[in-house]
């Protein structure tokens, strides 16, 4: 077991891969707290968790909020004694509508794709700096490095240009890393990033048609797309002793696409 007795807040824990990452966790003996906006999802993972004999607790929270944020930080700390992990993972992305190019669409992706990561780091900071040591991992993805390139409509100038709105949170969240990297890491805290490629989640099949799904796994070297579990294994190494002297990173787990920089 390479997290025993670790404590870890994983955010959207609720389904798809940040529920991968709460029951491999748990597996390697990290008391996880699944911190997730939807309510069903959250205690389904709890439950499927602390049927394995494994500790889980599912507490509510909007990454987007800052009372609940503060709250599940506040809450944790008082119940385990301690935050040894955060894992960034949950974001806007299930029913992501790819073409609202509203400014009220854009805050919103942003609110909690960005400034959730940005709050709920800033939720945990002084319980770990406290400590003096802590881990911090934060979701990212390959569309931070593809975001500005692929079908844009050149007839009509008063059209506005395609949102993007998910890729420039991603990119935001890679500086982030770097920001957090820097004035986390004299208190000894860790701040890394996972970038996956596509993965295969119900999340992904609503956003994604499988026809680009196709043509992007074309594009890896390893020629499949992912599945939640094959992200598991870096997380574990980012949240381990393993990863003691690494920060500031984004480490890209893809199957072979932007492996070229
Ligand atoms: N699936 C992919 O191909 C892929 C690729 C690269 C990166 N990612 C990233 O991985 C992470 C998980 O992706 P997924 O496919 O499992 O998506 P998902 O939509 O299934 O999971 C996101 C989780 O976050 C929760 N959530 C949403 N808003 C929240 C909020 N305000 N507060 C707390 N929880 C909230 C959701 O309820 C859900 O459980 C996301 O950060 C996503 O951007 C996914």
């Amino acid at each position: 077991m390479r997290l025993r007795d670790k404590v870890a807040i994983i955010t959207g824990a609720g389904q798809g891969i940040g529920r991968a990452y709460a029951r491999r966790f748990a597996q390697e003996g990290a008391k996880v707290v699944i911190a997730e906006i939807n309510p069903e999802w959250g205690k389904r993972t709890e439950e499927e968790i602390r049927a394995t004999g494994a500790e889980a607790w599912f507490v509510p929270t909007d990454v987007s909020s800052e009372d609940s944020v503060r709250s599940v930080a506040a809450q944790t700390h008082q119940k385990y004694g301690s935050i040894d992990i955060l894992l960034n993972n949950a974001a806007i992305f299930y029913g992501l509508d790819r073409e609202d190019s509203s400014l009220a669409y854009f805050n919103r992706i942003l609110s909690v794709n960005l400034t959730g990561v940005w709050l709920m780091t800033r939720a945990v900071e002084p319980y770990m700096k406290r400590q003096r040591r802590g881990k911090i991992i934060n979701q990212s993805s390959t569309a931070a490095y593809m975001g500005n390139v692929g079908l844009v409509d050149t007839t009509d100038p008063d059209k506005p240009s395609p949102p993007f709105h998910y890729s420039v949170a991603k990119m935001g969240v890679n500086g982030l890393t770097k920001y957090f990297a820097g004035s986390l890491g004299p208190w000894g805290i860790n701040v890394n990033a996972i970038a996956p490629g596509v993965t295969l989640t119900e999340a992904t099949k609503s956003v994604v048609p499988p026809e680009m799904i196709d043509m992007l796994v074309m594009y890896t070297a390893l020629k499949k797309p992912l599945n939640p579990e094959d992200l598991t294994g870096t997380a574990v190494f980012l949240a381990s002793s393993d990863s003691d002297m690494m920060t500031g990173q984004v480490l890209v787990v893809d199957g072979g696409m932007i492996m070229l920089g």
